[in-house]
């Protein structure tokens, strides 16, 4: 079994989710008998208070020429990313003529305001189809994936960084120590380190265990942030709650002694203890929630199935992949799932297998039910589809609780 991957103790168990495909894994039926599949299960080291994946598929094969997820799919993350950029550039952090470095920059949706504005910059981004988008944008690009000599070749051709940015990137890199000592290596001795993920005291909070899934090697608290980066010398100065992804943090980080520490930093280290982050029961708690979920969740579309209903799914998103692989939920449950990805359209949800249809079609075809699976977009896509809700269509949710909207 996987020790902890940054004290290199052995991890508690936490969940056991069973053999999970690729979340981003979408098939085309040829291929079903090929599919991957692994065993994913969480842990949890009361040492460095890391929550993370026990085993983790291979990176090459999560992140290559055929990466299902662009970043600009959602008009309220192109805004988030807009404000994250005016959050960076204001932030006095930044010498007088910054370069700015940011890691799995994936089309471009937040660098890209760099670049508008003439700052020097570079993305760094492993899966070619994506890193395509944003080259072809005239982003400067390395196709490459972070790690020490990345730090030193960034370092070595362009010099080094004024700030280095992530967004949902860190938590899909298993060499976690490594990432921060390539951060401390890259950055200026007054320079800082901007990520954002989604948060684990949200996760634990709404029992959204959808957030769990290969790409997400780790769900970040401050608590085990801090103690990661103070390895490498550095330290947390502030944090700032994100709504995105259902509930996310911005972490960020300077060398030690170079900046005032925020007040946000111990009010939500004191936030997370009193909520137990640090504390092996918490996350047990959490185990016997997630399966409470997955009962109640199953009972329903089986009772639906039972009275005729039709049920479809919206948005194949990567998280949907650990809800229907671990409650078995294939297409006799949920006919088939809308998505705007063109990538994703024509092809079948991994492991699952069910259908996936482009959105376009959805209001012609009125299900009575649709899951919502982005239900961390559902202000934006409820608004985006009132005439579902105005001609009786139901959204099922299943983040904080199941329940029909
Ligand atoms: P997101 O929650 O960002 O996905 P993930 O769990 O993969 O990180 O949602 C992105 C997916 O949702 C993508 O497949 C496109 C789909 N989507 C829609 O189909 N319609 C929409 O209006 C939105 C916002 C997303």
């Amino acid at each position: 079994m996987q020790n902890c991957r940054v004290s290199g103790k052995p991890l508690h168990l936490i969940n056991d989710f069973g053999d999970q495909p690729l979340g981003n894994g979408f098939i085309e039926s040829k291929n079903i008998d090929k599919e991957y599949f692994y065993n994913m299960r969480t842990g949890f080291c009361e040492e460095s208070k890391m929550f993370q994946l026990i085993e983790q598929p291979e990176p090459s094969k999560m992140f290559h020429e055929n990466y299902a997820f662009f970043s600009s799919t959602s008009n309220y993350m192109k805004e988030h990313f807009k404000n994250f950029y005016s959050y960076v550039s204001n932030s006095g952090y930044l010498s007088k003529n910054p370069f700015i470095v940011e890691l799995g920059c994936n089309d471009g949706i937040l660098i890209k305001n760099f670049k508008e504005n003439d700052y020097s910059h570079l993305g760094i981004e492993p899966s070619k189809n994506v890193a395509k988008v944003a080259k072809d944008t005239g982003i400067n690009i390395l196709e490459k994936f972070f790690d020490i000599d990345c730090s030193n070749l960034v370092k070595n051709e362009y010099g080094s960084a004024d700030a280095i940015l992530a967004a949902n990137v860190i938590c899909h890199i298993p060499d976690i120590l490594e990432l921060a000592e390539g951060v401390k290596n890259l950055l200026k001795p007054s320079g800082v380190m901007v990520f954002e993920e989604p948060y684990l005291g949200d996760v634990i909070k709404k029992t959204s265990y959808d957030q769990i899934y290969d790409e997400h090697v780790f769900l970040f608290s401050a608590i085990s942030v801090q103690h990661l980066f103070n390895k490498v010398g550095m330290e947390l100065i502030d944090l700032i709650p994100q709504t995105t992804h259902g509930g996310s943090m911005r972490y960020v980080l300077a060398n030690k002694n170079q900046y005032e520490i925020k007040r946000s930093v111990r009010e939500i280290i004191k936030k997370e203890l009193k909520q137990g982050l640090d504390k092996l029961e918490t996350f047990e708690r959490f185990n016997q929630n997630v399966i409470l979920s997955k009962n109640k969740l199953l009972k329903l579309l089986k009772e639906l199935k039972k009275n005729g209903k039709k049920v479809v799914g919206y948005a194949a998103t990567s998280k949907s992949t650990t809800i229907l692989n671990y409650c078995g939920i294939n297409n006799d449950l949920i006919e088939y799932i809308y998505d705007t990805t063109p990538l994703k359209i024509g092809k079948l949800t991994p492991g699952s297998h069910i259908p996936l249809r482009d959105h376009k079609f959805f209001k012609n075809d009125m299900p009575e039910y649709a899951v919502l699976f982005a239900w961390n977009h559902a202000d934006e896509i409820i608004e985006k589809e009132k005439l579902f809700s105005s001609n009786g269509g139901k959204w099922i949710f299943f983040v904080p609780s199941v329940k029909i909207l």
